[in-house]
């Protein structure tokens, strides 16, 4: 089974891709976190994870997710991260919840898709986004035959650049930089989406 996070998309798109390459099925692991829901998933197949990278981690929100939820089935996970450049050092976090709930740890594939750190980075141009994903498509196929062959991902390259990434700037990062203050809406919104856009 196909479980996956997405902010704005890219995880999804690649979660779907997966699912149909593997014939499996998804789930979008937004309807239980948003209804505050502990998920209780069975899966015959092995579980994949997909999830966008922040500050060279899986989300929190969505570690906590897995955390609570009830897995049922295999025991094989593999884990895909989006992201708009490194995963840093997060497979050893991968690795960590996959001992926690009792999973066979089968690897992480890192997936370079469009930035979406827009508070930070410049987001791609049409264009230049359109690129991103054709050069991911490969990579995405790649992770896709070796689930479906239930051969683990090459095994990444723990290194101290890695560690400091996910382990030590990690925090600071959530501390400064992820907060959701300024993002409101009053009575007085529409819903017109202009902000959106801006
Ligand atoms: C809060 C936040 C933190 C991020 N941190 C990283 C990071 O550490 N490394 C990276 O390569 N991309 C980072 N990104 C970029 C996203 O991981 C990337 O664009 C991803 O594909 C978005 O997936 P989504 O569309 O499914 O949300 C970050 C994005 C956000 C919003």
């Amino acid at each position: 089974m196909i479980v996956f996070f997405s902010g704005t998309g890219n995880s999804e798109y690649c979660a779907r891709y997966i699912a149909k390459l593997i014939g499996d099925d998804v789930i979008d692991s937004a309807q239980f976190i948003r209804n505050k829901q502990i998920a209780q998933l069975v899966s015959e197949k092995p579980w994949v994870f997909v999830t966008p990278t922040y500050a060279w981690k899986i989300p929190k929100v969505f570690t906590s997710f897995v955390r609570q939820s009830s897995l049922t089935g295999c025991k094989s996970a593999y884990f895909v991260m989006t992201c708009g450049g490194s995963v840093g050092g997060a497979a050893s976090g991968a690795l960590a919840l996959c001992k926690e709930k009792g999973l066979r740890f089968k690897g992480l594939m890192p997936i370079v898709m469009p930035e979406n750190l827009i508070t930070m980075f410049k987001a791609p141009e049409p264009d230049e986004a359109e690129k991103i994903i054709e050069k991911a498509t490969p990579v995405i196929e790649k992770a896709a035959e070796l689930i479906k062959a239930g051969k683990p991902f090459e095994k990444l390259k723990y290194n101290f650049l890695g560690f400091l990434e996910s382990e030590l700037s990690n925090p600071l990062f959530y501390k400064a930089a992820t907060n959701a203050k300024k993002f409101y809406a009053t009575d007085e919104c529409v819903g017109c989406g202009l902000c959106e856009q801006r």
